[in-house]
């Protein structure tokens, strides 16, 4: 099969690498991509939220299967638009994706279908605000009601900040806070089945023990030793499987990645948020234990076939992706500098890097050219083996200014070993 994926951050290099591992395919595409895609896909350049010009592109190249990454093509109904041609898609058509692109919506999607999530009002006034924050107390959720890339939401103690954060966004989600340890559930939908990946844990803050502010995420590792046994299926009854009926009562269908990021409160699990395509940096991890070939099974999210998949194969042992963060990321970050040492970094045994805000200076030398640089992922038997790779690897990376996370699944490994 020819596959083109869409989008060029590190998720997407992920998605490029487990492709390219698949023996089903044939020819390999990405749009726009990235240093690192370049060297396993065809790079191609243009605006991945035209609709037209990627159905152009899929068509010119016989792509047998889009694969969206980001979720801005998705809201901008990029997957109606190759479907309508009839070409084989990954991800949910414009309408389905405002389970991602508007809190309100995805809010009221889960109430009709009874799936447990955080109370939670849609506020339009600072009348309204100030109420909701009096009713739900402290700590304060508040959440942008669009689409803000994991960065709209502020959880504070601090009431004048959410009363601030409230003003900015206009229209707001305010929700009752979720106490307990937080995990991602990637999840195949073909509009009725649905197949689990291995769950994952993100690290959304930008400074060693949860400090600073809110970012797309700085890291994550998969497996996860200290989830209860039984989850996958209760998240999978209790959530996935009336969140798509209700979907499909509704005429919206639900094709593509469903990523369910969940609480784990003492009532059991319950909704942070959904969104509409694998997360990032959760994804890195996920997809390199999965030794299942990927092509097929993403295809079968387009054509109805994942019920006939009863499991998945994935390779023992662990992997920690360490994202490598510019200068003043998340506010402002500096662009433009020279990255070095990649090739010492993949010299780590077990450690490999994907790219993320990275671009060519020159013919063959590395700049920076984004918030998230690279993401350096340690595999290893054990998670704590492979955390010490990621950080032996990322220790060897040099960009001016940039900073990492030093307690990526720090505590997990030292729980298991
Ligand atoms: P979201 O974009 O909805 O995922 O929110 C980003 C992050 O804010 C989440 O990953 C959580 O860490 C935090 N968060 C969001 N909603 C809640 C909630 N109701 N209670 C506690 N933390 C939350
Ligand atoms: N890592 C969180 C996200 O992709 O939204």
């Amino acid at each position: 099969m020819k596959a083109l994926v869409l989008g060029g951050g590190g998720r997407e290099h992920a998605l490029v690498r487990a492709l390219s591992l698949d023996p089903g395919v044939t020819g390999l595409h990405c749009a726009p991509g990235n240093p690192g895609t370049s060297d396993l896909a065809e790079n191609h350049v243009i605006n991945m939220l035209d609709g037209l010009a990627v159905t152009e592109l899929a068509a010119r190249i016989g792509a047998e299967l889009v694969v969206i990454g980001p979720e801005a093509p998705l809201m901008a109904g990029v997957p109606d638009a190759l479907r309508s041609r009839g070409i084989p898609v990954f991800g949910p058509d414009r309408e389905a994706a405002r389970l991602e692109g508007s809190k309100a919506f995805a809010k009221e999607v889960m109430e009709a279908a009874g799936v447990p999530t955080a109370m939670a009002r849609v506020c339009r006034s600072p009348g309204q605000v100030a109420e909701a924050l009096d009713a739900f107390g402290p700590p304060y959720v508040v959440k942008d009601d669009g689409l803000a890339a994991g960065k709209g939401v502020v959880v504070t103690e601090d009431r004048a900040a959410a009363e601030r954060h409230a003003r900015e966004c206009g229209r707001v989600v305010i929700e009752e806070y979720l106490d307990g340890p937080e995990l991602s559930l990637f999840v195949l939908c073909d509009g009725i089945h649905a197949v689990a990946l291995s769950p994952a844990q993100d690290f959304k803050r930008a400074y060693d023990g949860d400090k600073g502010p809110n970012t797309g995420g700085m890291g994550a590792y998969a497996p996860l030793p200290w989830t209860p046994p039984g989850l996958v299926d209760e998240v999978m009854r209790s959530i996935v499987g009336p969140t798509l009926s209700t979907m499909a009562q509704r005429g919206r269908s639900y094709q593509g990645l469903l990523y369910v990021g969940l609480a784990l409160t003492s009532g059991g699990p319950r909704v942070v948020e959904f969104n509409a395509r694998f997360g990032d940096p959760e994804a890195q991890v996920v997809l390199d234990r999965l030794a299942t070939p990927i092509g097929a099974l993403l295809q079968a999210a387009d054509t109805g076939g994942l019920g006939g998949i009863t499991s998945l194969d994935w390779r023992t042992g662990a992997a920690v992706a360490v994202v490598i963060a510019a200068e003043n990321y998340p506010a402002d970050p500096v662009k433009g500098d020279p990255i070095t040492g990649l090739d010492a970094a993949e010299a780590v045994d077990g450690a490999y890097v994907l790219h993320a805000g990275t671009a060519w200076s020159g013919v063959r030398d590395l700049k920076s050219n984004g918030g998230r640089v690279l993401n350096v992922i340690g595999t290893g038997d054990t998670l704590a083996r492979a955390r010490e790779r990621a950080y032996e690897a990322a220790g060897r990376i040099e960009l001016r200014g940039s900073f990492y996370r030093t307690d990526i699944a720090e505590k997990a490994a030292a729980e298991t070993g």
